[in-house]
Order: C-alpha cells, then sequence, then structure tokens
C-alpha cells in the first residue's frame, strides 16, 4: 500500500489539528493559535502551539514537533498505516489501494539490495583468493587485524573491467548498472566494473544492509578513494560509515566520535573505539547531524588541527546553528596540525585519542574563540565588528530559549572582555593580590567564596543594571533603618562602589555609625548637606523606590537583617565569581585539560545561580 505526497497532503488539510489534539489534551484558543501544556513533557505553563492553518504543532519547550500523523504516531501510539486510516475514518477520505507501481518500486529496492549483498560476497571472496594477496599484503602493512577485516567486510575488486559483471550476470546490466557496480559509458560500448584493482569497504544502512561501496587504491593514484554514485538504496548526504555499528555502542558508551576517513573508523574501532562514524568525503549535512543527535545528545567532531581541518569545524558549527534545540549541540576536539585519528594513534596510542576527545570545545566556545581570533580588535570599529559577528552567531540559531542563552552568553562575554571596570575582570593579567585564588574548593568540590569577602581585588559594583539597583535598594534600606549599619558594617566596608556619590554615602553612614550608637535617619541627612551625595540620599528615601524588604514586613527588624544581610553578599559575589571566572578561563586556554573545562562550567553555572538570584533580589514581585 502507497500513499501519494498529495493524497497525504490532502489528509492533513481535512484535518482539525486542534479538535484532533483537543481529544485527548486540554488546549485554549491564544490568537490565530492554540496553547496547551506539552503532553510530551512535564510542564505547569503551556508551551505547546498548535497551528492550524500550517498543521503543525510544536512545543518551545522540548521541541515536539509534527503534523496530524505523527501525533497519532508519537502521542496515541499507532504505527503509521494505522494513524493513517484512523485519521481517514475521520476525514471521510478512502485510502487508496495498494499501488502497482510502488509494488514495483519495491520489488526492485528488493532486488537492488540483493545484488549489493551478492557484491559483497564476490569482493570478500576476491579478497580471500589468489587476486586478494596485494590486498592482503596492504591490510597487513596498515597493521589491521583479522577480527576487524571482517567485522568491517573488507574485500577487493580484481583489476579487470567484467569479472564482477559476469560473476553478478543473473542481476541484469540494468540493475547493476542502477546500484551503481557497473558504468554504463551511454553508446555503443558496453558496461563495465566501477571498482578495479582497489580495497573495498563496504557501507551500510543503519540495518547494516550493504547500500554502496568505498574502494581505495592500493598503491598510488588518483582518485585515492572511489566512492559509489547516488542510488535509490545510497545518498550520500544521509549516510554515515559505520552508523550500524557505532549506533548500538553509542548506547553502551554514550558517545559518538565523528571522523573524516575511512580508515580513521577503522583505526578508531580496533583501537577500542566502535562508535565513530565518518560523512563519506562531504561536510556534514543537516540530515547528518540529525542522525547523530538520535545517537547521543552531544557528538564529538574530530578536526584536524590544521587551517583546513578548522575550517572545516567552523563549516560544521555553523550548519548547526539553525538546528539546535534544548540539550542538543555539538563539541569539537582539535587534532595535532595535520594527523588524521589514524595517524594519532599510530604514533601515540588509544590514550592520546582520548586526552584530544577529553579536551574537546564547547560549541559556544568553539564560535566565540574564532569570532574573537577572526579579526585584530585593536579599533573601537573593529570591536564593535565583533559583536556584530556574535550577534549574527546567535541570529542565525531557530529555537528561541537556544538562541536567547547564546546572546546573553555573548554579550557577557563581550562585556566582560571590553567593558570590565577592573583589570582582572578584563582579562588582564592582575596587578596585585598574589595570585592566590580567592576562591576554594570544599571537600567535596564545591566552590565555596572566599573568607572574609575581600572587595580589594575585584571589580567595583557596576553603574547602572541589577546591581546598581540592589545597592539603591541596600542603601535605601540603612538609611530608613540606621540602626542596621553597624552590625553589618564589615560587610558593607568591603564593599567596592563605581558611582561616587554612592560611594561617599556609604562611607558617611559607616562614619557615622561610629560614632553614635544609634543614628537617626534626619540626623544622617543633616550630615550629608545639600550637594549631590544628599540629593541622591533624598531621592532613595521617597516612597517609590523599591524597598530591599517588602513594606508591610519592614516593622521586623529581624527580616530587615537578614534581607541586607543576603543583598549585600550577593552584590559582593558578582565581581569575585567573575574575577574566578577569569582565572578559571586563563588556566583552560593554557591548558585544555577535562578538569580546568569543568572547573570553568562549574563557575558558569555558579555564575547564573548569581544571576538569578540577583534579578530575583532587585525585582521583587512584592516589592512596592
Ligand atoms: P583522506 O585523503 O584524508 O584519506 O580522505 P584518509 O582517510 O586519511 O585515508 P588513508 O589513511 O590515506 O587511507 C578522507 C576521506 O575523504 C574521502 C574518503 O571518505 C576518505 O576517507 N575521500 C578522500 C574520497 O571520497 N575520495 C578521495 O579521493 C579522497
Ligand atoms: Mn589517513
Amino acid at each position: 500500500m502507497t500513499l501519494t505526497p498529495q493524497w497525504l497532503d490532502e489528509l492533513r488539510a481535512r484535518t482539525s489539528l486542534s479538535t484532533l489534539i483537543g481529544k485527548t489534551v486540554k488546549v485554549q484558543k491564544a490568537g490565530r493559535e492554540y496553547k496547551a501544556c506539552c503532553p510530551f513533557h512535564n510542564e505547569k505553563t503551556p508551551s505547546f502551539t498548535i497551528n492550524d492553518e500550517k498543521g503543525f504543532y510544536h512545543c518551545f519547550g522540548c521541541g515536539a514537533h509534527g503534523d496530524a500523523i505523527r501525533w497519532m504516531t508519537d502521542h496515541r501510539g499507532l504505527p503509521f498505516m494505522e494513524a493513517v486510516k484512523e485519521l481517514a475514518a475521520g476525514a471521510g477520505m478512502e485510502v487508496p489501494a495498494a499501488d502497482p507501481r510502488a509494488a514495483k518500486r519495491a520489488e526492485q529496492a528488493k532486488g537492488l539490495h540483493e545484488a549489493m549483498a551478492a557484491a559483497q560476497g564476490f569482493f570478500e571472496e576476491q579478497l580471500a583468493g589468489i587476486d586478494g594477496g596485494e590486498a592482503r599484503a596492504y591490510l597487513a602493512r596498515r597493521g589491521i587485524s583479522d577480527a576487524i577485516r571482517r567485522t568491517f567486510g573488507f574485500g577487493y575488486s580484481p583489476d579487470s573491467r567484467g569479472k564482477l559483471k559476469s560473476a553478478l550476470k543473473d542481476f541484469g546490466e540494468p540493475m547493476l548498472v542502477e546500484a551503481g557496480l557497473l558504468i554504463d559509458p551511454d553508446g555503443e560500448r558496453d558496461a563495465y566494473d566501477r571498482f578495479r584493482g582497489r580495497l573495498m569497504f563496504p557501507i551500510r544502512d543503519i540495518r547494516g544492509r550493504v547500500i554502496a561501496f568505498g574502494g581505495r587504491i592500493l598503491g598510488q593514484g588518483e582518485p585515492k578513494y572511489l566512492n559509489s554514485p547516488d542510488t535509490p538504496l545510497f545518498d550520500k548526504g544521509r549516510t554515515l560509515y559505520n552508523i550500524d555499528k557505532a549506533s548500538p555502542a553509542s548506547r553502551q558508551s554514550g558517545r559518538v566520535i565523528v571522523v573524516e576517513g575511512y580508515m580513521d573508523v577503522i583505526a578508531l574501532a580496533q583501537a577500542g573505539f566502535p562508535e565513530s562514524v565518518a560523512p563519506l568525503g562531504t561536510a556534514l549535512t543537516e540530515h547528518q547531524i540529525e542522525r547523530l543527535w538520535k545517537m547521543v545528545e552531544v557528538p564529538i567532531l574530530c578536526f584536524d588541527g590544521d587551517a583546513a581541518g578548522q575550517k572545516a569545524a567552523i563549516r560544521a558549527a555553523t550548519r548547526a546553528l539553525p538546528l539546535l534545540r534544548p540539550g542538543h549541540s555539538l563539541c569539537f576536539a582539535t587534532l595535532p596540525a595535520g594527523q588524521d585519528p589514524d595517524d594519532l594513534i599510530r604514533a601515540s596510542g588509544p590514550r592520546a585519542m582520548e586526552e584530544v576527545l577529553a579536551g574537546a570545545q564547547s560549541l559556544i566556545d568553539r564560535l566565540w574563540t574564532h569570532e574573537v581570533a577572526a579579526s585584530p580588535l585593536d579599533t573601537p570599529e573593529q570591536k564593535a565588528a565583533l559583536k556584530q559577528r556574535l550577534r549574527a552567531r546567535s541570529d542565525a540559531i531557530q529555537h528561541p530559549d537556544v538562541r536567547a542563552h547564546y546572546a546573553h552568553e555573548f554579550r557577557e562575554r563581550y562585556d566582560a572582555k571590553f567593558f570590565a571596570r577592573h583589570p582582572t575582570a578584563a582579562g588582564e593579567a592582575r596587578s596585585f593580590g598574589g595570585g592566590a585564588p580567592r576562591w576554594r574548593r570544599d571537600k567535596r568540590g564545591n566552590w565555596k567564596p572566599p573568607t572574609p569577602p575581600a572587595g580589594a581585588e575585584a571589580r567595583a559594583i557596576g553603574e547602572g543594571g541589577m546591581e546598581q539597583r540592589l545597592l539603591r535598594a541596600v542603601l535605601a534600606s540603612l538609611l530608613r533603618h540606621p540602626e542596621q549599619i553597624a552590625p553589618h558594617r564589615e560587610q558593607l566596608s568591603a564593599l567596592r562602589i563605581a558611582d561616587p556619590a554612592l560611594a561617599e554615602l556609604l562611607a558617611t553612614m559607616i562614619r557615622c555609625s561610629f560614632h553614635k550608637e544609634t543614628v537617626e535617619t534626619q540626623a544622617l541627612l543633616t550630615i550629608l548637606g545639600q550637594g549631590e551625595v544628599y540629593n541622591r540620599a533624598k531621592g532613595m528615601l521617597r516612597a517609590d523606590t523599591f524597598s530591599l524588604t517588602p513594606y508591610r514586613m519592614t516593622a521586623d527588624p529581624g527580616r530587615v537583617s537578614r534581607d541586607l544581610e543576603e543583598a549585600i553578599r550577593v552584590m559582593a559575589q558578582g565581581p569575585e565569581l567573575e574575577a574566578a571566572m577569569v582565572e578559571a578561563t586563563k588556566r583552560f586556554e593554557k591548558d585544555v585539560s577535562e578538569a580546568n573545562f569543568a572547573e570553568q562550567q562549574r563557575i558558569r553555572a555558579l555564575m547564573a545561580d548569581h544571576d538569578r538570584r540577583l534579578a530575583e533580589l532587585a525585582q521583587p514581585e512584592d516589592g512596592i
């Protein structure tokens, strides 16, 4: 039974997707679309949208996406034909009877598969026979074991124009041409064997069926590798060499390694990395990236450290950006320049390969490093151009959440590089402080802030932004509750504040707190006189300045004290974390090891937590 694309389109058009989904899930109208809590993942606020016009559903949370048929197969769990029959019944459509042409196509594909299997048998026999001596010697020279030879099914195509053709003559010439095994010169001359005098690598589909061949020349000559043309069985751009064995192996190891060549996959398998695949002489396609993501969320792409290899890495990164979705990414391992994995393993062993893999860079780090190195950054124009390039990168991402995070992280790295107020945060050499890391790890490996919180080396608390907002709330709270200054004096003294008026206001408050047991708000204002500092303080006392402690709770001195304590701590932490990040990044850039990478990631996570807490404190829901 076959269904034409036109018939399926008609079926989709006659099906109201929102009604269909509404049968099992509660949907709400939202403008021209419908919304629901996503039935494919657990959520409380709806991020699942249904577009009847386009006939698609899409979840912005988990990326679930599909049409009516997909809904029936993925949500209801029906087999494809069952899904179609049920939808057709609902739409009042007849499911067409079996199509004789399609039946013929299926029959033909079966024939092609059989022809490929027969060719595989023929090539293997040849490798084992008298003609195969040179190829066997070649394999031995490259150190390929018999076990690996059998696993990968190596063969040999004899140096003749007609041996395969006559061995497989029962299939008929047209089928052998269609399978890519014979070349048809389109004229008076006869078709002849495509692969002659080559070591043969069968290329298999996910089910392990041979769908194409690669043939390597044994000596010198061009082309080094000859591949099957695209055929009804073989689409280069959708195939990965060794997918049939790498796919189950990846489930064991949780890892997939993508390399450039056949021989790399084979060397890796022999060295104990069975989870490797290679595209077939072309750059990775979207299909291949999607295929990799079916195995693991973050496949490791290996590239030569030379210029061509790094260009290829960026090409792969560029291709992946629009496809990114939550959890799914790529990472990039860089081989020593001029070595492929086969060379590396031969020269330095599997451990060296393992180290290369452990040093893989995340996609965002790879892009950042690339863009920063892409042009000089001496002039303001060049610096601004970097921002534009980063922006173009994040704009290429289609998934809104992933895009937002890339944009945010690029912005932060960019600001830290060019706008940080202090040398440590600017990524320059630390000019004072002795260099002992001020953040330390406890026994369980968690990062702990330094004690006491030293403000001297970190940058000052910024002007503007969330930190400044929080700082003003802290100062306002202290103005309203001057008795709170003395208990927090130590932490307050450690704060470094960029805005001179606010710095002076705080210094004055601290000074007063030494003189008098209890300072009155009014007395403080009098001491401040009539200048800029006084005006700022007055402004803070206006009722519409947001309050650190919700007004209805300000009668509780314990609450006010606790809120102040936390706000001061959070303010001091931002610059501390940034300085720790700069250190960790420097260490990572100097020594690209897994440990250094993990350390940097841990600080990044702490920074993200910190940003979240800062935002919560600076914009409390019941602030006024
Ligand atoms: P390389 O030229 O790097 O070869 O091509 P290799 O993998 O190191 O092979 P050995 O070690 O010399 O045997 C990398 C890949 O590019 C494709 C093949 O898929 C190859 O594995 N290629 C290369 C071709 O398709 N045709 C060619 O002529 C050359
Ligand atoms: Mn090689």
